[in-house]
């Protein structure tokens, strides 16, 4: 019998931000079916953990690193354990983000204003900055940041998560012109609504109407599975993307197409 095992990430090191939940953990599991060794970073650490028993599962090596993304000695700590566990680093998902409590922007507390920029941008910035040295070692490699459809367009009562978005795909650009010829990637993938705790939980309450109403906002007609989007985010990473730089891929069922 033929195996068709894929391994196309075989002997690579893989980082996902925010690796224990939703999207994040998706990818974790497609890069671990890969062949490829996975760091989870986030700060639930028996969320990471489950996460790293699925990429287990899958065959792959996995480790659970507590890292807040907004927190830069966190973060340069994070890649420090990357290294002294797997020795490289080959690719990085800069995942971890939050959604805002919606609100005009007039009434929107700078509190929160604050905590969505925090993570979702700054938090961008500061595990690019330390994963691009720790790629840059083994000849390069990839690095995918995680945008949104809110990157593309407005959204009603969603000023910081739009502006956060929006700003992942101009450092996106920014950032892929940085080290191209050192032979890194830099690209972003743009989610529309997925199944995750983000929209099931938090961004619709749960509820079968706001779910529905949501459902209906996507010409596709239904969200996301997160392994649908992390099915663009491990292309991406992978040779067949090889002439991809500064890119973002929206995969968001049609929604921003009108
Ligand atoms: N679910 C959607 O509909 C949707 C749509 C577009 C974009 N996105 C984006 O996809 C990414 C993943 O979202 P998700 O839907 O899986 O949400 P989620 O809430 O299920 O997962 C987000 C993860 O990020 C982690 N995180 C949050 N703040 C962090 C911090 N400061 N440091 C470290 N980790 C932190 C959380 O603990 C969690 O593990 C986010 O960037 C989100 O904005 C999601």
């Amino acid at each position: 019998m033929t195996m068709n095992k894929d391994r196309r990430f075989a002997e690579k090191v893989a980082l996902v931000t925010g690796g224990g939940d939703g999207i994040g953990r998706a990818i974790a599991v497609e890069f671990a079916n890969g062949g490829a060794s996975v760091v989870v970073a986030g700060r639930t650490e028996a969320k990471l953990k489950e996460t790293v028993q699925l990429i287990e599962s899958a065959g792959g090596k996995g480790l659970a690193v507590s890292c807040d993304v907004r927190k830069e000695n966190e973060v340069k700590t994070a890649l420090q354990i990357t290294k002294e566990t797997f020795g490289r680093l080959d690719i990085a998902v800069n995942n971890a983000g939050v959604d805002e409590k919606s609100s005009p922007s007039a009434e929107q507390s700078t509190a929160e204003w604050e905590r969505v920029i925090d993570t979702n941008v700054h938090g961008t910035f500061l595990c690019t900055k330390y994963e691009v040295p720790l790629l840059l070692e083994h000849g390069g490699g990839s690095i995918v940041n995680i945008s949104s459809g809110a990157g593309v367009i407005g959204v009603k009562g969603q000023s910081a998560y739009v502006t956060s978005k929006h700003a992942i795909i101009g450092f996106t650009k920014s950032v892929a012109l940085d080290d191209v010829d050192k032979g890194i990637r830099v690209n972003a993938v743009a989610p529309g609504m997925t199944e995750t705790d983000m929209m099931m939980k938090r961004a619709t309450g749960g509820k079968a109407e706001n779910i529905a109403k949501a459902k209906s906002l996507a010409p596709i007609g239904r969200f996301a599975k997160p392994e649908e989007i992390a099915k663009a985010v491990t292309w991406l990473c992978s040779g067949d993307a090889s002439y991809l730089i500064g890119a973002t891929i929206v995969v968001d069922g049609g929604q921003t197409v009108p």
